[in-house]
């Protein structure tokens, strides 16, 4: 099956309102552009000059789906947004950052002034359904600053389970970002929600940018499961026929995904950039260096190659 890619002049797309960083200067005499606050497995954020020539200059509403660390949010500051990813305590996160920083400020000041060994274990023992939603998104961000390697990793029912890290001297609270971020944020709204709820919201001249668990490269690198939640070979045809869907609607779609056979046949039928890589952490070292991933284009009506 064919899917043809979105044809027609994006008349109806609204006026764009994306230099958000400027924006939070005018607004508040501030210079602080928002950078990531959490650290999520498959960040962007080294790969956002690869990606800078292919974000449309216009768009209605942008849409991340997979919202991680928000990268790429963070990255285009647009008017209008909306983040979601099927991690609850994930989006609690930006939920609360945007309208109570200050109380997670709050609180994180309070797990710098505590942190330890102990510390760390009876925060990461804690159930979140105990506590406030503030809590809860204090919790997340002081144990991702300070657990191993920033991963985000549940057992069977759902209890974060990572190990502390072996940091000296962790960020733990950087109150300066997290203002910036809660800025950032104000023009977004946030959800929890499996990534083909855009096919609901999502109209002719948005923009959605899908950055999904990568289909492993190898047999031996099969880590797609971020949570509870697997992304398998099946979710990965689904979401193509979610992107086919909306670049048939005239939603500007973006996608990022490893670089496989697997990969470039699923969105053979649209547009595929080579993006040069880092390779993930390897302990032997002739296994660092880079890897090609693909990023995927909806339609022609990107910026110039
Ligand atoms: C590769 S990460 C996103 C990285 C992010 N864009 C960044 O720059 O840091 C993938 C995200 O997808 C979420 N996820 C996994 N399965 C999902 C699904 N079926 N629907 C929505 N989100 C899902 C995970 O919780 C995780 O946060």
């Amino acid at each position: 099956m064919r899917y043809a890619a979105h044809r027609q002049p994006l008349a109806e797309a609204r006026t764009p309102v994306n230099d958000g960083a400027t924006l939070v200067k005018m607004e508040h005499g501030c210079e602080k552009r928002a950078t990531p606050f959490l650290k999520w497995a498959g960040g962007k954020g080294r790969l956002l000059a690869q990606y800078a020539p292919y974000f449309p200059k216009n768009y209605g509403t942008y849409y991340e789906p997979f919202c991680g660390g928000g990268a790429v949010f963070f990255h285009l500051t647009p008017g209008r947004a909306v983040l979601s990813d099927i991690n609850p305590e994930l989006v609690n996160v930006y939920t609360c950052v945007r309208d109570a920083v200050e109380r997670v400020i709050a609180l994180l000041e309070e797990h710098a002034a505590r942190h330890n060994e102990g510390h760390y274990y009876t925060v990461r023992d804690q159930q979140p359904h105990a506590l406030t939603p503030v809590e809860r998104a204090a919790r997340l961000i002081y144990l991702n600053h300070t657990c191993f390697n920033g991963l985000y990793r549940e057992n069977a029912s759902g209890a974060f389970n990572v190990p502390l890290g072996r940091y000296t001297n962790p960020t733990i609270c950087d109150a300066a970002n997290l203002r910036a971020a809660s800025r950032a944020l104000q023009s977004a709204e946030t959800l929890t929600a499996p990534f083909d709820h855009v096919l609901q919201r999502a109209r002719q001249g948005d923009l959605v940018y899908f950055d999904p668990p990568y289909v492993p490269l190898s047999t031996t690198s099969s880590f797609t499961s971020y949570s509870r939640h697997a992304f398998g070979r099946e979710e990965q045809v689904r979401l193509r026929d979610t992107f086919a869907a909306l670049a048939q609607r005239g939603v500007q779609v973006m996608l990022s995904n490893s670089d496989t056979p697997f990969t470039r046949d699923l969105y053979r039928d649209f547009r595929i950039i080579t993006i040069s890589a880092a390779r993930a952490i390897n302990s032997r070292a002739e296994r660092r260096g880079k890897i090609s991933e693909i990023l995927v284009l909806g339609d022609e009506h990107h910026g110039i190659p």
